[in-house]
């Protein structure tokens, strides 16, 4: 499907969290299409982040929608308590769960749009038997725990491996990319096959402010649609 837009999506990972309600409004502000929350147990990655009631007190702050990213060992447990917090989205891990088709099943139960998501080290085949359970692919291009790692550019062919398997299910799904994605690479994840672009620290590192990183972004990207056209 020739889509010819890309979706810009900030990880709140950076973001000030003595401010989260702000952080949210500012990040509406610069133009996000939707806002990624990176849910951390400390367990499934060696880090500890947001739970629902964090998020749902940022709901009424911003009308973007908002994603879980359940980086979490057990998502069954609480999955329903991040749809009820306000977010549309709820992205688990292939490795995560033992049954990875009921936990999908159990998102679009509660309401969500179930998304999943592959590590470095997960094969796209991991994803051959869900397609028909969700709205989101996500192939992470660092080892997820922590913003500002190096891009793993060694994902593209894999990218595009998901491109081609959603492509062939004849399914409307994103393609979404997470992990050191800016502007010197968004090309690349586009021509790779991905839609959707996850940043966290090129957005808060960008010397021109929130703004100019969204817009940087997505030009870049579109301009890799239009390249390829
Ligand atoms: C890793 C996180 C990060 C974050 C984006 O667990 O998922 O990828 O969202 O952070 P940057 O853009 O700094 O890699």
């Amino acid at each position: 499907m020739a889509d010819q837009s890309v979706l810009v999506v900030p990880s709140v990972l950076p973001a000030d969290y003595s401010r989260l309600g702000e952080e949210v409004k500012a990040l509406e502000d610069a133009g996000v299409d939707r806002i990624q929350w990176d849910v951390m147990d400390g367990h499934f990655v060696p880090n500890l982040t947001f739970g629902p009631d964090i998020i749902g007190a940022c709901r009424d702050h911003a009308s973007v929608p908002f994603e879980a990213h359940l980086m979490v060992s057990d998502p069954d447990a609480m999955m329903s308590q991040y749809v009820d917090a306000g977010c549309e989205w709820v992205i688990v891990h292939a490795e995560a769960p033992i049954h990875l088709h009921r936990s999908l099943e159990l998102v679009n139960k509660a309401g969500g749009k179930a998304a999943v998501a592959l590590n470095p080290a997960t094969p796209a085949s991991a994803v051959a038997h869900v397609l028909d359970l969700v709205d989101m692919v996500l192939v992470m291009t660092v080892n997820p725990g922590f913003g500002g790692q190096d891009y793993l550019s060694s994902m593209e062919p894999k990218v595009t491996e998901v491109r081609d398997m959603i492509e062939r299910s004849g399914r409307d799904i994103d393609l979404e990319v997470d992990g050191g994605v800016g502007p010197k690479n968004a090309a690349a994840v586009v021509a790779a096959g991905a839609r959707v672009l996850v940043a966290g620290s090129a957005l808060y590192k960008h010397e021109g402010g929130l703004e100019a990183a969204v817009d940087a972004i997505r030009s870049a990207g579109e301009q890799a649609l239009a390249d390829d056209a």
